[in-house]
């Protein structure tokens, strides 16, 4: 893979890229049990500044990646509602983020449009300050960093049981305006026998473009309304919620059934033992909070894991990863 400019889809990723960024986070990881190693951590980009960009409500994401500058010592500045920018004035959005690289070094943004991230990448790109932008969630499309996330925690879970190759990931909810379900199912593509069960009312089927791009890739995957079925096959059941925010018009979410695609704590038992339980989160009815005692719920680690893999990102982004492989702890 050519080096990193921005972050802005899933599809960048290749597996090496993948493999290295995972043994980066193990490392940092290590630098997180002593202060000697938070200090080193926090000695690497004090000189950098983030903008964090975030017009679409986010808690786990906002916070992960505003640590992950806090543990590198990035100073980050944040707009996390339009009302209190220019854009209320009228500005367009393209000429605030091109503000914003005036003052910092690095861009991370979530938007409910679409496309932007390019679009602004783009604009970037033939300014005179182009800072590297980082998608941190685009409307229904795309989640790269999250993807990330969750194949780490994949990884780790099934360390000891022959990795994420040959395993069957059942992903289950709202697979229609899920961005994490996009970013998440291009990179399991990268791992030789994975097997996707894509489990969703008849009206949150994936997207047609999703659905070509895993037929050009020779993924196994198969679609289904059923996932009762589903749950004894698979060895991680990825949860979502229904993305009714992204409702064209007023309750259409509420008229479809999606009972179905909820996971009980009286549904444990027909899982395998090895099995693990995913959710981006938040999460509603969807996932039973009784289940959180089950050792093979891994949503709240996801949520640690977000960090300690963005701060890896960053240090690629910022080039100082070398940094961070080469010592010895
Ligand atoms: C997800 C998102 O924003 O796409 N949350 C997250 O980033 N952890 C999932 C969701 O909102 O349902």
């Amino acid at each position: 893979m050519s080096h990193l400019r921005h972050v802005l889809s899933a599809s960048q990723f290749d597996r090496p890229f993948l493999d290295r960024i995972y043994r980066l986070t193990n490392k940092i990881r290590q630098f997180d049990k002593s202060k000697e190693g938070l200090m080193y951590l926090q000695s690497l980009l004090p000189h950098r500044r983030a903008m964090l960009y975030f017009t679409q409500p986010s808690t786990r994401t906002f916070l992960s990646f505003q640590s992950a500058c806090h543990i590198l010592g990035i100073k980050n500045s944040e707009i996390r509602d339009t009302a209190t920018s220019s854009e209320v004035k009228g500005e367009s959005i393209e000429d605030s983020l091109r503000t914003f690289s005036s003052y910092v070094d690095l861009i991370i943004m979530r938007s409910p449009v679409r496309g932007l991230c390019d679009r602004v990448a783009a604009m970037l790109d033939t300014s005179d300050r182009p800072v590297p932008i980082i998608n941190a969630g685009s409307g229904p499309d795309e989640h790269p960093t999250q993807a990330l996330l969750d194949i780490y925690t994949l990884q780790r879970s099934f360390k000891d049981f022959g990795g994420i190759e040959g395993k069957s990931i059942c992903m289950v909810g709202d697979l229609k305006r899920g961005r994490t379900i996009r970013s998440l199912s291009r990179l399991l593509t990268l791992y030789p026998g994975a097997k996707l069960i894509f489990a969703s009312p008849e009206a949150f089927r994936i997207e047609d473009d999703l659905r070509t791009f895993l037929k050009s890739s020779m993924i196994e995957f198969v679609e289904t309304v059923n996932f009762r079925d589903a749950i004894a096959h698979s060895d991680a059941i990825y949860m979502t919620r229904i993305q009714d925010e992204y409702d064209v018009c007023a309750g259409e979410s509420s008229k479809v059934d999606s009972s179905q695609y909820c996971l009980k704590s009286n549904q444990l038992k027909e899982m395998k033992p090895n099995a693990v339980i995913m959710h981006p989160l938040p999460r509603r009815t969807e996932l039973d909070p009784a289940i959180d005692k089950d050792p093979r719920a891994k949503y709240w680690r996801q949520e640690r894991n977000g960090m300690w893999t963005r701060v890896a990102l960053m240090t690629t982004l910022l080039g100082v990863d070398e940094k961070i492989l080469l010592p010895e702890l």
